[in-house]
């Protein structure tokens, strides 16, 4: 295609990629209708990473100077091409041929990055690769054989009743039990407050649909959970990036934003913060709690993981210091329990409780309430605190052993922060470098990571890698670590420029 980017510019590439494809289908010198390249292939050819091409194409997209279609790609002009919209008298010659329909079909909701990380993360299952970009939990810890034997007990002894189409609110007991387990983390919440959800995902989801509207700013941390973005993208928000230090989320900049562009909501995961790992100061949770209800704005507290916390314990929720019902915090059982189960839920005050409830009715009207009575007989056992603790030795170990090998192997210029709890290491890079060429490096040794600017707002991308410890025996993510220690000698080796002070926080 011919475009060339000037790395040295202010300007980031997403930006000056927008601006000359913009140019050029203004002008006509890409005709409307006509395809860009795929995602990949040009990231490939410009050298750059997919998600770069991904913005570029979603700021094209917002402009109205392209379209997606199912199936076929990105095309050049505001509504499908010429075949979609026929005139009536040569609709005959003009429509998709059979098999072709899809072809004109209008994709109201894109998860840019989601397709990417898909895309990136395809590789790093081929045999003879380590993969350290998942961020899951390791199956080997999942307890299978116990939750059978609930499950089949709970099959026996309900009143067939209970597999009637339920409340959407979820299962009492099992509520119960996780209001008990949120005075744990100093959060006064009832059963009444608190809706079960099918994953914390879907609690994610369901506050986006219900309170955040086209237009909205949201504040997130930058970086953060990719599907956080793509999920509140989807709702037409205008996503801003706060940067993170070593003490978590950066609240004086917050405050600023907060103060300038009045957002909506800020979304915030203070406590195994997905993808750093860094862990949010007590201090901070209270002053975001009090920025909350001076500037009215809803905070959405993702806890995916603050029972492993490896160094002592986490520090209170948010939610423990809300005073005026300004925050929604949201829990999981996917890295605690097993994912598949799909269990979450969101704790709320009564007239946004209420709301979530009507959005989660009709998402999916309830969540399936054998899962839930299996989940909680399991929560309330013995078994569950024991396997909690075997599970969090097990993974502070695993911490401790890839933090060892990183300092042994990397190479200087690569820093990394020490997660005191959560899955996941970040690395910041050297300027000098971009994640995609270390991800493109790191594949040819037989290791793969999640490149960073996946999980970032907005590019620039600081140049980061999420590396994660969770779901690999030691030997096996240590050997993965070497691997990218080589790919990243290699590439700073190559790499001419010279080595800036690293710093992987961005802001709008
Ligand atoms: C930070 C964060 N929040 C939420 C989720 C969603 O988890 P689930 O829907 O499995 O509860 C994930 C999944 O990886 C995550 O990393």
């Amino acid at each position: 295609m011919g475009v060339t980017l000037d790395r040295t510019s202010e300007t980031p590439l997403y930006r000056q990629l927008l601006a000359e494809l913009s140019s050029r289908i203004r002008s006509g010198e890409i005709a409307s209708g006509s395809r860009l390249p795929s995602v990949r292939s040009l990231a490939r050819t410009l050298g750059v990473s997919p998600i770069t091409v991904v913005q570029a194409y979603n700021g094209l997209a917002a402009d109205g100077l392209v379209h997606a279609t199912v199936g076929r790609g990105t095309f050049a002009g505001a509504s499908g091409p010429e075949t979609a919209r026929p005139q009536s008298d040569d609709r005959a010659n003009t429509a998709p041929e059979d098999g072709e329909w899809h072809t004109t079909l209008p994709v109201h909701l894109r998860a840019p990055r989601i397709s990417a990380m898909h895309a990136l993360l395809r590789p790093g299952r081929r045999p003879g690769v380590i993969s350290l970009a998942a961020g899951t939990p390791d199956p080997s810890l999942f307890p299978i054989r116990v939750l059978g034997r609930l499950w089949s007990r709970v099959m026996a002894a309900e009143d067939p009743g209970f597999l009637q189409y339920g409340t959407s609110q979820g299962d009492y007991q099992l509520r119960t039990w996780i209001a008990a387990r949120c005075a744990a983390t100093g959060i006064r919440a009832k059963a009444e407050d608190i809706l079960i959800t099918s994953g914390s995902q879907q609690a994610i989801d369901l506050v986006a649909r219900t309170f955040v509207g086209p237009g909205d700013y949201v504040l997130v941390e930058s970086p953060t959970f990719i599907t956080a973005l793509d999920i509140f993208e989807g709702r037409g928000a205008k996503l801003i990036g706060v940067p993170m230090d070593n003490e978590g989320v950066r609240v004086d900049v917050a405050a600023s934003l907060m103060e300038r562009f009045r957002p909506r909501l800020m979304y915030t995961m203070p406590t195994a913060h997905n993808p750093t790992g860094i862990t949010t100061t007590e201090d901070r949770r209270r002053q975001l709690a009090a920025l909350a209800r001076r500037y009215n704005l809803l905070v959405l507290e993702d806890d995916t993981c603050s029972e492993f916390t490896y160094d002592g314990e986490a520090p209170p929720a948010i939610k423990a210091f809300d005073a005026g019902g300004h925050v929604l915090f949201v829990l999981s059982f996917s890295k605690t329990v097993i994912p598949g189960l799909r269990i979450g839920c969101v704790v709320a005050q009564a007239p946004l409780l209420s709301r979530l409830v009507d959005s989660k009715s009709v998402a999916d009207r309830f969540t399936s309430p054998l899962i839930q009575r299996t989940l909680w007989r399991y929560l309330s056992s013995s078994r569950y605190p024991r396997d909690l603790a075997t599970a969090r030795d097990v993974y502070r170990s695993r911490r401790n052993a890839l933090l060892e090998v990183l300092e042994e192997t990397m190479p200087t210029g690569v820093t990394w922060t020490r997660p005191s709890a959560g899955f996941n290491i970040w690395m910041h890079l050297p300027d000098t470098t971009t994640a995609a060429e270390v991800f493109e490096e790191g594949l040819k040794e037989g290791v793969a990571c999640a490149p960073g600017d996946l999980f970032l707002p907005h590019a620039p991308p600081p140049s980061g890698l999420r590396i994660s410890f969770a779901d690999n025996p030691e030997e096996t993510a240590g050997e993965g670590a070497r691997r990218l220690a080589r790919a990243l000698t290699r590439v700073l080796a190559s790499s001419r420029a010279e080595e800036p002070e690293s710093a992987f926080v961005t802001t709008v």
